[in-house]
């Protein structure tokens, strides 16, 4: 195990901030997190897990271990007439898994084709779109439980998933996540409920060309990454009571939302954003993308102290206008590596 001192980690975060880590160390096997464990307990630090970077804030300065997950591999462990059970890498990336499951056809991860971000992120905040959530496909998240010091396997119905949701969320500094265990469909059933989806997919309904739609969509609509740093949607859909969205609906009628199975409704984020006038609007070198008000984009050099006056604007200028509190989606970091709260 090699420990780095003083790693830049610009290029390790979608957002490109500047962010100097203490301590970086590159983990290949599951067995190794141990071994870094161990390292930052006797150095007295706080380990912060880097996945694919998508969906952090980091500060400029962190006195921490990094532990940057590189564990690969896909491993088909069982197959019978309608599943195939495959055990995936944490760090094999999510979109190239994806394009690999439907080359071996292997049906249901499509409509999550380029989600940005590696396998062992995915169940944390349960990934979703186009009305797929990466949980309904899971059947195990393989980790190292820092509470009982062993490796253990979670079934997916003890992850607790909801909407941008899971135990990992509830108890962030738990789990390491060193593996994923899927359950995939041998028979294409394909989802086609999402807005648009149906019309995109016309009548080439194959499991590929759904992806391609998907693909092809989310390039319209979302910045790349490598030309304009963002972590995708920064806030999450707000969920509100039905008396909440009533009295909202009443003064704004045309509010886009979808209703919960628990007679809550969740509202559109990007469309409160946008109504506020913060869509293609910056504030210094951080501001909302022009074609997706729900993205927030670094144009220059920001620092986390930028990006936090951007969000901290949208959010009262939308808390203002529609009386709702959006909450950021992305994990905010403090200088000892520790997750905070995110605070107007
Ligand atoms: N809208 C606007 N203006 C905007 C953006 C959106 O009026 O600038 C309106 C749209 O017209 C639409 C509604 O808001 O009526 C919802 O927008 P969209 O369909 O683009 O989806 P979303 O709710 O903004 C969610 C996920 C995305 C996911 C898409 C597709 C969240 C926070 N975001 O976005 O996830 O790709 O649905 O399923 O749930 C991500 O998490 O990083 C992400 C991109």
């Amino acid at each position: 195990m090699y420990v780095q001192q003083q790693v830049q980690l610009k290029h390790l975060n979608t957002l490109n901030l500047n962010a100097i880590a203490s301590h970086y160390v590159q983990i290949h096997q599951p067995h190794d997190v141990i071994e870094a464990l161990v390292f930052a307990e006797q150095q007295g630090l706080n380990v912060l897990v880097l996945s694919g970077g998508s969906n952090l804030l980091l500060p400029q300065q962190l006195q921490a271990l990094v532990v940057h997950l590189n564990i690969q591999g896909i491993d088909l462990l069982a197959e019978d007439e309608n599943t195939v059970t495959v055990k995936v890498g944490a760090g094999q990336v999510w979109h190239d898994f994806v394009l690999y499951s439907t080359q071996q056809n292997w049906f249901g991860l499509q409509n999550l084709a380029l989600i940005p971000g590696l396998v062992g992120a995915s169940p944390v905040q349960n990934i979703g779109a186009y009305g797929v959530e990466v949980g309904e496909f899971i059947e195990s998240v393989q980790v190292y439980d820092r509470e009982l010091k062993q490796f253990d396997s979670i079934l997916a119905e003890d992850c607790h998933f909801a909407y941008r949701h899971s135990i990992f969320k509830d108890q962030p500094s738990r789990y390491i996540i060193v593996s994923v265990t899927f359950k995939l469909l041998k028979h294409a059933d394909l989802k086609l409920n999402y807005g648009d989806l149906k019309q995109a997919v016309g009548d080439e309904l194959t499991a590929e060309n759904l992806q391609n739609q998907v693909i092809h969509i989310r390039q319209s609509k979302l910045p790349d990454p490598k030309a304009f740093p963002n972590v995708g949607s920064f806030f999450k859909n707000p969920i509100l009571t039905q008396n909440e969205f009533d009295k909202i609906a009443q003064q704004f009628p045309n509010i886009p939302h979808y209703p919960q199975a628990n007679s809550n409704v969740k509202v559109a984020a990007g469309w409160l954003i946008d109504q506020s006038g913060w869509k293609g609007k910056q504030l210094g070198s951080v501001g909302m993308f022009h074609k997706q008000a729900l993205v927030l984009v670094n144009y220059a050099e920001a620092t986390l102290a930028d990006v936090k006056n951007t969000y901290n604007a949208v959010q009262s200028d939308v808390k203002q206008k529609f009386s709702i509190q959006l909450e950021p989606e992305p994990v905010l970091y403090s200088e000892q590596g520790l997750i905070q709260a995110h605070s107007e």
